[in-house]
């Protein structure tokens, strides 16, 4: 079941001159900031009601976000749909026939989460997550 937006994924050539934007003249509180290696990036997380914006700014060129920069710059990235139960979404998924980036959610700065592939999806990539409740 797919709950609400969790949030929408920005691709930033630097993660602290977005911040200037996002939270000192938006005035959008950092939930969450982190170096996620395995995902080759810096992110921020940002609260915007009842939903957030994620800040992505690349470790490196050769990194996913680092390639999406070098084609489309800087931008909307993908969108994150909030389930309950990531593992129990993406195997429902898998059945149906959806195309996957990942075939085991791993862990994010969300919580936990997967990519789907963006032919899925009309040429949205789009992410499931279930936050880590602390
Ligand atoms: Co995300």
């Amino acid at each position: 079941m797919i709950e609400k937006i969790h949030h929408i994924g920005v691709a930033v050539r630097s993660l602290d001159e977005a911040l200037k934007f996002y939270s000192e003249t938006l005035g959008l509180p950092v939930q969450a900031s982190a170096t996620v290696e395995e995902q080759g990036v810096k992110a921020a997380l940002l609260t915007i009601g009842g939903s957030e914006i994620e800040l992505l700014e690349p470790l490196s060129p050769e990194s996913p976000v680092g390639r999406f920069l070098e084609r489309k710059g800087e931008g909307l990235h993908h969108i994150c749909f909030q389930t309950p139960d990531v593992a129990a979404e993406l195997e429902g998924l898998k059945a149906k026939g959806v195309e996957l980036i990942d075939q085991q959610p791993r862990r994010g700065l969300a919580g936990m989460i997967c990519f789907l592939h963006p032919k899925a999806s009309r040429g949205v990539l789009v992410e499931l997550a279930t936050p880590v409740v602390s």
